[in-house]
């Protein structure tokens, strides 16, 4: 397996989206709309994969020293076998080399003890997002 960046509208970029719609959308009954595809062209992707599937990924919004993470998904078949925190951790990395200091996300309730194992903390009430409850959550990186 390996770490990468994921360049829009590429190959792999349709995987990835692939990979993140059976994940995150359609258990939900929804879709990605041509909207939510544009707006990922400034974003930067990051995977793991193996030769031919993705194991999981992740994007950030990045505004000053701030990166938002959006988008975290492990494939099914691979949850549960620490890929997900592999890639964080791999992110956090390249983040902190590029100058950023602190990352957040919006967090589905389900996975906030995901986030607190990698040391993101609560900051906000509970609210919701692609209609079920969500937290702020945030880790200081620098
Ligand atoms: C949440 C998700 C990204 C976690 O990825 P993963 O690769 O399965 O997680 P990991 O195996 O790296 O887990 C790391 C640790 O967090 C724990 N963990 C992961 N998901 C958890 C959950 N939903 N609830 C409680 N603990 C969880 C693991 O047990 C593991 O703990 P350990 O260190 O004691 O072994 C993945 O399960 C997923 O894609 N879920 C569906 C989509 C989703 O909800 N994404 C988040 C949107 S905010």
């Amino acid at each position: 397996m390996s770490f990468t960046s994921i360049i829009y509208n590429t190959e792999a970029y349709w995987k990835v989206l692939r990979m993140r719609e059976l994940v995150l959308r359609l258990p939900l009954g929804l879709r990605f709309s041509a909207d939510d595809i544009e707006k990922e062209e400034s974003e930067l992707i990051f995977a793991l994969k193996t030769d031919s599937k993705i194991v999981a990924s992740c994007q950030f919004v990045i505004s000053g020293q701030t990166a938002k993470m959006r988008q975290v998904a492990t494939a099914s078949a691979f949850q549960g076998h620490g890929f997900g925190r592999d890639l964080y951790l791999y992110c956090e990395d390249q983040l902190k080399k590029q100058g950023i200091a602190e990352i957040y996300c919006h967090a589905r309730k389900t996975t906030v003890p995901f986030y607190k194992k990698l040391k993101f903390e609560v900051i906000s009430e509970e609210f919701e997002e692609v209609g079920i409850p969500h937290v702020k959550m945030k880790k200081t990186i620098m």
